[in-house]
């Protein structure tokens, strides 16, 4: 296991040094290359992303584990850009996988709801949509400004990640897929999507397929979040109801994920960002970076860690051995501290 590291900015420097002290307890023999990338390297020295690096992500490396890019000292964002937003277009990371899972119910914001009720899955288009930055600016900053930022549709782009929602749940007994658009009012790329939407659920006979618009989604992700299975939807609107998701599952401390190329180097990162406001206090939640590291194992072939990982997870919150955001009183390393001891013990294979 060969893994690239980068910890990033902020808070996701603190959450992936405890995600390593996780790896390197289950998997000792995984080799990390620490890569010092972020606002401190950008602020120093104007290096964002490196072609070569990429290249050695591409070639060398069996995954890529990510804390969180972002920096109030860099207020164009552009080193994110090129390093996170970078990565999933040129290694076309193009499933962003974010499960919605409670693990202890009382975390669960919602009345009456338990852990089988928020457990589903999104599969977000990591590769296009509005992220790509095709737009432009016109006459910036006069009164006869111009500001357009177009949203790009691919029909390859669509059905590969619709299909990949598919597959999942035909693989993983998953019954429910639910695409979500806003065709209503976007007629040229969300009717693509509902088109191509139909002809690969056609494929599917025993997966029932059905449709919502996203602002509707996002109203029944809240008042029945157990209708849900899969999701499958567009890079922003799938970026908007997966922190909807996370707070469902507990908080945005709780919710990992991968942005995933099925043939090619995979990104493993917490869905949280870089947390300014909390950064350098030792308060950080560092179970989102751990239950994404679980996710990389599944995804190398070891989902017997991520197992375990899970269920360490969930005793620690059961046991209320959590950070202050949480309600806990204890500091990112001693939540880290509470799982190794967990794993340590686990006597199941
Ligand atoms: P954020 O997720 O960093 O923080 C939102 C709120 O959640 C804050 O109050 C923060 O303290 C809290 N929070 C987040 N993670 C936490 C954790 N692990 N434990 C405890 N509390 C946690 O979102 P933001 O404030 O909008 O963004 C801050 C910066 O991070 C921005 O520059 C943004 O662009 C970037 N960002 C990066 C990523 C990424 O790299 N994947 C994701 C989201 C945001
Ligand atoms: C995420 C983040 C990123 C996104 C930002 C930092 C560009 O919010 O991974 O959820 O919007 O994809
Ligand atoms: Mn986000």
């Amino acid at each position: 296991m060969k893994i690239a590291v980068v910890g990033g900015d902020g808070i996701g420097v603190e959450v992936i040094n405890e995600g390593l002290r996780v790896m390197k307890h289950l998997t000792p023999e995984a080799q990390i290359e620490k890569f010092d990338l972020g606002a401190d390297r950008y602020l120093r020295d104007g290096t964002t992303m490196p072609s070569e690096i990429m290249e050695r992500w591409r070639n060398e490396f069996d995954a890529i584990y990510l804390g969180a890019l972002g920096d109030p000292r860099v207020p164009s964002n552009v080193h994110a850009k090129d390093i996170l937003l970078g990565a999933r277009f040129q290694l076309d990371l193009f499933i962003n996988l974010r499960p919605i899972t409670l693990l202890d119910e009382r975390r669960c914001p919602l009345k009456n709801k338990d852990c089988d009720d928020v457990n589903f899955i999104v599969f977000r288009e990591n590769t296009e949509g509005l992220y790509t930055g095709i737009g432009g600016q016109f006459k910036r900053g006069t009164p006869d400004e111009v500001a357009i930022e177009q949203e790009m549709n691919t029909r390859k782009g669509v059905e590969r990640i619709i299909r990949a929602a598919f597959t999942y749940a035909d693989k993983h007994g998953r019954k429910k897929v639910c695409m979500a658009d806003k065709a209503n009012a976007m007629r040229h790329g969300h009717d693509l999507w509902q088109r191509v939407f139909k002809i690969v659920a056609a494929e599917y006979p025993n997966i029932e397929a059905s449709h919502l618009y996203v602002d509707v989604l996002s109203m029944e992700m809240v008042r029945c979040p157990e209708r849900f299975e899969v999701i499958v939807t567009n890079n922003l609107f799938g970026d908007i109801v997966t922190d909807l998701g996370a707070i469902l599952q507990g908080g945005i401390g709780l919710a990992g994920s991968g942005n995933i190329n099925p043939n090619g180097v995979s990104l493993f990162e917490p869905v949280h960002g870089s947390a300014p406001d909390i950064v350098g206090k030792g308060i950080a939640n560092p179970l989102a970076a751990i239950l994404s590291l679980g996710m990389m194992y599944t995804h190398l072939g070891r989902p017997e860690l991520e197992k375990k990982i899970f269920k360490a997870v969930q005793d620690t919150l059961l046991a209320d051995q959590v950070t202050p955001e949480l309600g806990g009183t204890l500091s990112t390393t001693e939540v880290t501290d509470a799982i190794l001891v967990r794993l340590s013990s686990d006597v199941s294979t």
